[in-house]
C-alpha cells in the first residue's frame, strides 16, 4: 500500500499543480476577458476626453430609445463668440426648451457665458475638446465632425443643423421645427463641378473622380448620415492628404509665387459631406439609399458677389448683409425663392420636404450685427420685445 502510495503521490501532487497552474491561466484570462468588455462597453474609462470613439462605439447600436419630442441640434461653427446671439435667444425664446440642443464649436478655451454671451442659451455650450480651425482646411470638417459626435451623445437629438456664426434664422423655431421634422431625409447641397480643377487623381480609388462632389458646408442631416459622417475613417484620410488649401501668395517669395500657383488647390469643407454620401453609395452597398434619402441642396441661403472679375480669386466670396440690406422686402424675396437651378447637371430642384412644395431657406448667411437687429425687431423670429434688449445690455 505504501509503495503504492508512495508512488501514486508525486503524480498527484503534480496533477494539483497543473491543475493550479490551469485556474491561474484561467482566470487571468477570464479577468483580461472581463476588463476588455468593461473597456468596450464603458470606453469613458480608457479615454474619457475621447468623445470621437465614444460616439463610433455608440453609434453602432441601430435604434435608442429617448423620452420627449426628438430635438433639433443646432451646431454652431464659431471663430470666437457668436456675433448675432441676441437674434439666436430671441429665436430659442419662441421654442419648446424640450425641442432642441445648442453645440458650439469655437477656439480652444473660449467659454460662453454672461460675459461673452448675450444670451443664456449659450452658456457653457461650448465643446470641451475643440480644435484650432483654420478656415478653408481639413481642421474645418475635424470640427464639423466634433460637433456631430457630442451631438450624437444625445439620442433625442434627431436633426442636425450645420451653422456658421454669421448666419441668421429666417423664421420662428416652430416653422423650421415642423419643417425639419416632416422630412426623414438631409439637406446636403451636392452637385458635380464641370469646371473642377480640385479633385486629385490620386484620391482613386476609394473616391472615384465619378463621386466627387462639391457642395455648400451648410448642412443638415438626419441621426444616420450624423453617424456615417462620424464614422468615417475611409474617406477623411484622403481628403487630408490630397485635398489642400493652396497657401496664399506671399510677395517676399517673388518667383517662388509661380510655382505656388501650380500647385494643386482644393477647398475641403466645400466637397467632403456631400463627396462622402456619394462615395458610400459606392464602396458599401447596405448604404446604397444614403444618396436617395438626401434633398441635394442646403438650407442656407448665400449670395455670391458675382460681379467679381474672374482673374481676382477672393473676389468670389458671399456678400454681407447690412442693415440696408435686410429690408423686409429684401428678406421675403429670399423667403419666396422656391426652386434651385444647378447648371452644371442641368438640374432643377423645386424645394420640397416630405413631398409638400415649400421655401427652399430657412436661414441665410452672412448677416451683420446690424442686419440681424433689423430682422429681430420686424418679428422675423417672434414677437419682437424691446425690453428683453435692453435688459440684457
Ligand atoms: C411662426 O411662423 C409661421 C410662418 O411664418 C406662422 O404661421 C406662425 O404663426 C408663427 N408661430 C408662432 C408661434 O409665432
Ligand atoms: C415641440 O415638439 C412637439 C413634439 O414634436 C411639437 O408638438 C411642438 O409643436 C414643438 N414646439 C415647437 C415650439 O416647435
Ligand atoms: C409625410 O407625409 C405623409 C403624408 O402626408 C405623412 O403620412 C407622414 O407622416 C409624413 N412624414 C413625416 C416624417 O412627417
Ligand atoms: C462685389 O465685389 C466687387 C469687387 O471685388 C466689390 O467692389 C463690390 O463691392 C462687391 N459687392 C458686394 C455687394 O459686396
Amino acid at each position: 500500500m505504501t509503495k503504492k502510495a508512495a508512488a501514486v503521490s508525486p503524480v498527484l501532487v503534480r496533477h494539483v499543480i497543473w491543475l493550479g497552474w490551469k485556474l491561474v491561466v484561467f482566470l487571468s484570462f477570464a479577468l483580461c476577458f472581463i476588463a476588455l468588455l468593461r473597456l468596450h462597453f464603458y470606453p469613458d474609462i480608457s479615454s474619457p476626453t475621447n468623445s470621437l470613439s465614444r460616439t463610433r462605439w455608440r453609434s453602432r447600436i441601430p435604434r435608442y430609445n429617448f423620452d420627449g419630442p426628438p430635438k433639433i441640434a443646432f451646431l454652431f461653427l464659431a471663430r470666437l463668440n457668436l456675433p448675432l446671439d441676441f437674434l439666436w435667444g430671441s429665436f430659442f425664446e419662441n421654442a419648446d426648451a424640450a425641442n432642441f440642443s445648442i453645440y458650439i464649436h469655437s477656439a480652444p478655451g473660449f467659454v460662453f457665458d454672461e460675459t461673452t454671451s448675450r444670451s443664456h442659451f449659450f452658456y457653457n455650450r461650448q465643446l470641451t475638446d475643440s480644435i484650432q480651425v483654420a478656415w478653408g482646411e481639413s481642421s474645418m470638417i475635424e470640427a464639423e465632425r466634433l460637433l456631430l459626435a457630442t451631438a450624437l451623445q444625445d439620442p433625442a437629438n434627431q436633426r442636425f443643423v450645420l451653422l456658421s456664426d454669421s448666419c441668421v434664422p429666417l423664421y420662428n423655431f416652430s416653422y423650421i421645427y415642423s419643417y425639419l421634422m416632416a422630412s426623414s431625409r438631409s439637406f446636403v447641397d451636392s452637385f458635380l463641378d464641370l469646371k473642377d480643377g480640385r479633385y486629385h487623381p490620386k484620391m482613386a480609388p476609394v473616391v472615384p473622380r465619378d463621386k466627387w462632389r462639391k457642395g455648400s458646408q451648410w448642412i443638415s442631416l438626419i441621426r444616420s448620415h450624423a453617424e456615417v459622417v462620424v464614422d468615417d475613417e475611409v474617406v477623411l484620410p484622403v481628403f487630408k492628404k490630397f485635398c489642400k488649401r493652396r497657401p496664399a501668395v506671399d510677395t517676399s517669395k517673388g518667383k517662388l509665387n509661380l510655382k505656388l500657383q501650380k500647385q494643386h488647390n482644393c477647398i475641403p469643407d466645400e466637397h467632403y459631406v456631400p463627396t462622402l454620401i456619394a462615395c458610400f453609395l459606392f464602396l458599401s452597398c447596405q448604404m446604397s439609399e444614403l444618396e436617395g434619402d438626401i434633398e441635394r441642396r442646403t438650407l442656407t441661403y448665400t449670395l455670391w458677389n458675382q460681379s467679381a472679375t474672374k482673374m481676382d480669386n477672393k473676389a468670389w466670396h458671399p456678400v454681407t448683409f447690412n442693415y440696408a440690406d435686410a429690408s423686409p422686402k429684401r428678406l421675403k424675396e429670399i423667403k419666396d425663392i422656391n426652386h434651385v437651378h444647378y447648371e452644371s447637371e442641368a438640374r432643377m430642384e423645386w424645394c420640397q420636404t416630405n413631398s409638400t412644395f415649400v421655401p427652399c431657406f430657412l436661414f441665410a448667411r452672412k448677416f451683420s450685427r446690424g442686419a440681424a437687429m433689423r430682422l429681430l425687431s420686424e418679428g422675423v423670429v417672434g414677437p419682437f420685445d424691446a425690453s428683453l434688449l435692453l435688459g440684457n445690455s
